[in-house]
């Protein structure tokens, strides 16, 4: 069951040119917690905006009772958010949504994230490593600068390969190229995969998973009203012959890849 808790602003800042990371203290949800759900969140006190905001579990330290995030200003609401200070409370309500899976024991994970979509990728290779797999991290970004979690996957000790745009910092272009590289030399290995990212990043890589016979999983975006299945603000449906919708903030975030159609423009 999710609770709804008053969490303590342990820390804001900024990450890159539009990223921030916001630690919490939340020691009602943080046992909860696991790898592909988030949190709902008020960025304020006040009545506008008066919606709540989702926001991937970045990373949990069940030590501390802590969870980070790692959010882009897009809007009013992340704007609020970028101003709140450390000691300041805020309104949050979680774990929601359904986690990833893990691997079938043999299976090494290959997770592949571009831009924020690498948020709830971070809390998930700290729990595989934890428990025993092997994972691989293709991170891909416009530039070196928003890069802003390969320090975190280093120091997990993941095996992480960046791209970026720019070409200045690991393999110089798309990270599904990189992926589509890394696929045809590997070809015997068995991955499971996950992916969250741009929407035509995440269609190319159900494409590669298709086309190499791998399963894998795929968080979802959709804006999101009440974020527990009540209000029908988040459905969707899965493939365009399907005749029901799903609630990406209840049946998902987490998807089987081969379940999702997903648009490649
Ligand atoms: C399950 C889930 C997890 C998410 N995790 C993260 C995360 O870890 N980090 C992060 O930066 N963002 C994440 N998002 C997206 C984040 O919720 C939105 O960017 C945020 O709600 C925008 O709020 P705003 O008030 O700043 O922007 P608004 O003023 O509400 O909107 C600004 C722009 O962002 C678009 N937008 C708003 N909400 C969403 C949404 N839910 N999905 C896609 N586009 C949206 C709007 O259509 C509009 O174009 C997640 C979304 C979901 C559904
Ligand atoms: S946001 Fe209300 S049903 Fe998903």
């Amino acid at each position: 069951m999710p609770c709804i808790e008053r969490a303590q602003v342990i820390s804001n800042s900024q990450v890159s040119s539009d990223l921030f990371e916001m630690e919490l203290k939340a020691p009602q949800i943080v046992p909860l917690c696991k790898p592909g759900q988030f949190i709902h969140l008020r960025v304020s006190s006040q009545y506008d905006p008066l919606l709540r905001r989702p926001l991937s579990l970045y990373d949990v330290d069940r030590q501390q009772n802590t969870i980070t995030l790692l959010y882009k200003v897009v809007g009013k609401g992340t704007e609020i958010l970028s101003r709140t200070k450390s000691g300041e409370y805020l309104d949050i309500m979680g774990p929601l949504g359904r986690a990833f899976s893990w691997p079938q024991p043999g299976q090494s994970a290959l997770l592949v994230g571009g831009g924020v979509g690498i948020a709830p990728l971070l809390f998930l290779t700290r729990e595989l490593l934890e428990q025993g797999y092997k994972v691989k991290v293709l991170y891909g970004a416009q530039s070196s600068q928003d890069l802003a979690a390969l320090n975190r996957f280093r120091r997990l000790g993941a095996e992480v390969w960046p791209a970026t745009m720019d070409g200045k910092t690991g393999y110089p272009g798309l990270v599904t190229d990189l992926l589509k590289e890394q696929l045809s030399i590997q070809k015997t290995g068995d991955w499971f995969i996950y992916t969250c990212g741009p929407e035509p990043m995440m269609a190319q890589v159900a494409a590669y998973a298709h086309e190499y016979g791998l399963k894998g999983e795929v968080s979802l975006e959709e804006n999101m009203a009440c974020g527990v299945g009540a209000c029908l603000g988040c459905a969707r449906q899965l493939k365009s012959s399907d005749k029901s919708y799903v609630k990406v903030c209840k049946d998902g975030p987490v998807f089987a890849l081969q379940e999702v159609e997903l648009n490649p423009s």
